[in-house]
């Protein structure tokens, strides 16, 4: 959550009109109602990610199932079930993939990992064969918006703009140094009058997150790991 207020404010700064988040509310980390009331009250187009797949399928599971899981990707789900109200539980659990969204007459898709599939991956590399793929929405999309990768990318196909911001709570491009106490968050501005973009970062305070990590998963090193990471590695 400190990583979302550190990257609205810096949006607000920048006079932003619409918010687009491309999923993955869950999993990892704790204050996903916060982040829900917050994209809400902003009336952020959202649609589903990987993360809220892996939400249902925890419902549904057993107590070896759920700890499965939680080694993985944190107690994110857990807290969600025990604290979050049916009817955002349901929200949440109901997101669509993709999205349709119009801004200033320029159509945009918003998906998680690809147009064709929520868990599918658009790497900053992506090959001929998925540039092609994408090309086919063209005559559809101005704009496809994606995530899922932790890495920010973009690409122009024709007159189509293909834009990965990034994450805000978990990029995998790194923390400032090991010893410092800020983190980055990574997010994308795009501005419909002429079909630019600019991938931003914004530096936050990451000690609060540390201490919830040292809290709530305090055998998961790697929640806190990962935010080190300065590699482009997948
Ligand atoms: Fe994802």
């Amino acid at each position: 959550m400190d990583a979302l207020e550190k990257v609205l404010a810096d949006a607000d700064a920048a006079d932003i009109q619409a918010i687009i988040f491309s999923g993955d509310i869950a999993g990892y980390y704790y204050q996903a109602q916060e982040v829900l009331d917050v994209l809400r009250q902003r009336n952020a187009v959202m649609c589903r990610g990987n993360h809220e797949d892996i939400l249902c399928a925890y419902f549904d599971e057993g107590a070896q199932g759920r700890e499965a899981i939680r080694v993985r990707y944190g107690s994110s789900y857990a807290m969600i079930e025990d604290g979050m109200s049916d009817s955002d539980k349901q929200f949440l659990s109901g997101l669509s993939h993709p999205v349709e969204a119009d801004y200033d007459g320029l159509r945009f898709l918003v998906c998680h990992g690809a147009p064709w599939g929520v868990d599918d991956y658009i790497y900053p590399d992506a090959s001929e064969d998925v540039l092609k793929k994408l090309e086919s929405y063209s005559d559809r999309y101005d704009v496809i918006v994606t995530g899922h990768t932790h890495y920010q990318a973009s690409w122009r196909i024709g007159d189509m703009v293909v834009i990965n911001p990034g994450s805000v709570g978990q990029p995998r491009s790194g923390k400032v140094d090991d010893s410092a106490s800020q983190a980055r968050a990574h997010w994308a501005i795009f501005d419909t009058d002429d079909r630019s973009f600019i991938h931003c970062e914004s530096l936050y305070e990451c000690n609060g997150l540390f201490k919830q990590v040292d809290e709530f998963d305090p055998d998961l090193p790697h929640l806190k790991n990962v935010l080190k990471r300065r590699e482009a590695a997948a």
